[in-house]
């Protein structure tokens, strides 16, 4: 079976994208096939891997709403074993059209059925919002890592994605589990507020925060130039701490 992974937070700029990218670059640098499903309309995982809306031939409103077949929106990146479902602006109109239409937030989890076995891993890029196409992923996922700017506020930021994923549970998709809290933008010298961790690690367990993203500029740039940050610069804090996150998953 294989692995559906969303990384998810409502709020934004939380490192979902650069984690979502890089997460799955390194796992398929260790020969896991990967498959990255850009469910936001902004395209910034697309884009990160060097997918602009002039190369693709497919996207996630495609596959979701025109039951294009799976071979037309899958679409292969520069590292050999990650594929991608691009994301559009045409996600748009899917939010627009389609947020009243209950049915729909199960629309990729059907669709993803059909895939489902020629990967290993199937990841998720989500929005920095309450849409219906974060819960569509949320839905379709069985696992959650949450992405969390480690300062005070966006910690507190936790205990909403934690009611989020409590109704997500409740109403559509029992065996979701939150897996682990990935802090980003970190910087050795900050003071966590002891306080939050210690209130996280009360509800979720003591091994609930996986290894940190240090505050790293090459891990923003690496997206302008279309690279994973194992191309663009292979030997940085950036890329050392994703490979720690990814082997931590992988052990999971
Ligand atoms: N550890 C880091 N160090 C430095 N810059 C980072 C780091 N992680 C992410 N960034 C940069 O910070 C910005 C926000 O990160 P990212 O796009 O991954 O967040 P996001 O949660 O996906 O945002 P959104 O909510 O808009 O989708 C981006 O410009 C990204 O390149
Ligand atoms: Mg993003």
């Amino acid at each position: 079976m294989s692995r559906i992974i969303a990384f998810s937070n409502c709020k934004g700029g939380s490192g979902k994208t650069t984690t979502a990218v890089n997460v799955s670059a390194a796992l398929a640098h260790r020969g896991r096939m990967v498959l990255l499903i850009d469910t936001d309309p902004q395209g910034h995982a697309s884009l990160s891997l060097g997918i602009s809306r002039k190369n693709i031939k497919g996207d996630l409103f495609a596959f979701l709403v025109d039951n294009a077949n799976s071979l037309d929106v899958i679409q292969d990146t520069y590292i050999s074993r990650l594929k991608i479902i691009p994301s559009s602006k045409r996600l748009v109109d899917f939010e627009r059209n389609y947020s009243r239409v209950r049915e729909a937030r199960v629309f990729l989890a059907r669709r993803l059925a059909e895939v489902e076995e020629h990967f290993d891993y199937i990841i998720f890029d989500t929005p920095p919002n309450l849409s219906l196409l974060s819960f569509s992923a949320l839905i379709a996922a069985r696992e959650v890592f949450i992405p969390v700017q480690a300062h005070f506020l966006g910690m507190k930021g936790v205990f909403d994605m934690m009611r989020l994923l409590y109704r997500i549970r409740n109403l559509y998709n029992k065996d979701l589990e939150l897996k682990g809290i990935i802090l980003t933008f970190y910087n050795d010298k900050m003071r966590l507020s002891k306080a939050v961790v210690a209130e996280i690690k009360k509800t979720l367990g003591d091994n609930v925060f996986l290894h940190p993203v240090r505050n790293n500029i090459s891990l923003a740039e690496a997206p302008m130039f279309g690279r994973s940050i194992f191309q663009y610069n292979g030997k940085c804090q950036g890329a050392v701490d994703y490979l720690k996150i990814a082997n931590q998953i992988e052990k999971m």
